[in-house]
C-alpha cells in the first residue's frame, strides 16, 4: 500500500527532518510510526499524502507516485487525521464538519446523513452532532477530526497521534475502532510515541530517531533492544520493566495480556479467573 524509498526531506529553514527513510507498508497492516518528539513522524506522514513535496519517485501510495498530479487521486482513498484537530475541522457544527468529506465525494444527501450518523456513533460523539465546533473541548475536537475522515470510508487511514489528549475510555474506543476497521481490511498507519499502546494494536513498527529509521519490522524485533529504545528517548512498555525480576525470561512481555500469560505459566495455572484484563488483549496477542 505504501512504499517509501530513500526519502530525505529538509525544511526551508535547513532543518533536516527525514534522512534516507525507506519503509514498506503492506495493504491490510496496522503500522505504527514510533519516535520521540521531533523525530520526524509528522513530517513522514505529511509526505504520504502529498502535503509536503517529496523527491520524484520516493513515495508511492496505492501504486501511485505521490506528487501534485496524483494528489487528488491519492486523497480519494486516503484519510488523513492531523496531529492538531484545529488544522482539520472548520465547519460551523459537528454534523456539518463530518458531512463535509462525504459531500465532497459527491454522495447524495441521504448517504451523507447515514455516513455522518455512522461515523459519529463509531467515534462516540453522536450526542455532539448539533454543537458548534468552537464549543468543543480539545479531546472532543480530536474525536471529531477522526469521525470526519472515517465518514469518507478510506482504504488507507493515516493518523498522527490519534489518541493524544483523549481520556482513557476515549482512547480505548478509538483504538478498538481502528483495530476493527483494520480487521475489516483498512490499512492503518499511526504515528505515536505511546509505547504502551503500540504493542496492543500495531502489527508492524517503524522506529525513527532524528529523521532516520533505526529499526523496523514486527513488534518483537523492534522492542528487542531496550538500550536502543531508550537511546531514542523512549522506553519499553511499563509492564516489561516489572518482568526484569525474572532473569531467565527469553522475551519481556509487552502488554498486560502477555504478562498475565507468562505469570500463569510460571504459577502452573493457580491464578483466578481473568479480572480487569479485557478479552481484546487475550485475543489480539496470542
Ligand atoms: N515547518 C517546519 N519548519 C522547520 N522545521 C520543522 C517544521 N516542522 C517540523 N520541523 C522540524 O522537523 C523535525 C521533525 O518534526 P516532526 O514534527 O516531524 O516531529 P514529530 O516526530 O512529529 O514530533 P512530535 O512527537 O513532537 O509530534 C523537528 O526537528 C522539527 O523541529
Ligand atoms: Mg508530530
Amino acid at each position: 500500500m505504501i512504499e517509501v524509498s530513500k526519502l530525505s526531506f529538509t525544511y526551508p529553514d535547513g532543518t533536516r527532518a527525514l534522512d534516507d527513510v525507506t519503509l514498506s507498508v503492506p495493504e491490510g497492516s496496522f503500522q505504527a510510526i514510533m519516535g520521540a518528539n521531533g523525530s520526524g513522524k509528522s513530517t513522514l506522514l505529511r509526505q504520504l499524502n502529498g502535503l509536503l513535496k517529496s523527491p520524484p519517485g520516493s513515495v508511492l501510495v496505492g501504486g501511485l507516485t505521490v506528487d501534485r498530479k496524483s494528489f487528488e487521486q491519492v486523497n480519494r482513498f486516503t484519510g488523513f487525521v492531523f496531529q492538531d484537530p484545529n488544522d482539520q475541522i472548520f465547519a460551523p457544527t459537528v454534523r456539518e464538519d463530518i458531512g463535509y468529506g462525504p459531500r465532497n465525494l459527491g454522495l447524495d444527501g441521504d448517504e451523507v446523513s447515514r455516513r455522518v450518523s455512522w461515523a459519529a456513533e463509531r467515534v462516540g460523539i453522536s450526542d455532539l452532532l448539533d454543537r458548534p465546533i468552537h464549543h468543543l473541548s480539545y479531546g472532543q475536537k480530536k474525536s471529531l477530526s477522526i469521525a470526519g475522515v472515517l465518514a469518507m470510508k478510506p482504504r488507507l487511514l493515516i493518523l498522527d497521534e490519534p489518541t493524544a489528549s483523549l481520556d482513557p475510555m476515549g482512547e480505548k474506543r478509538i483504538m478498538r475502532l481502528l483495530l476493527e476497521l483494520n480487521r475489516e481490511g483498512m490499512t492503518v498507519v499511526m504515528a505515536t510515541h505511546d509505547v504502551d499502546l503500540i504493542p496492543l494494536y500495531a502489527d508492524r513498527v517503524c522506529l525513527l530517531r532524528r529523521g532516520r529509521v533505526v529499526v523496523g519490522g514486527g513488534l518483537r524485533e523492534v522492542f528487542a533492544d531496550q538500550q536502543l529504545i531508550e537511546d531514542c528517548n523512549l522506553r519499553l512498555p511499563r509492564i516489561a520493566y516489572l518482568f526484569d525480576m525474572f532473569p531467565d525470561l527469553a522475551e519481556l512481555p509487552l502488554t498486560v495480556g502477555m504478562a498475565r500469560r507468562e505469570l500463569e505459566r510460571r504459577m502452573g495455572g493457580v491464578m483466578g479467573a481473568p479480572c480487569g484484563v479485557d478479552e481484546h488483549e487475550n485475543h489480539c496477542l496470542t
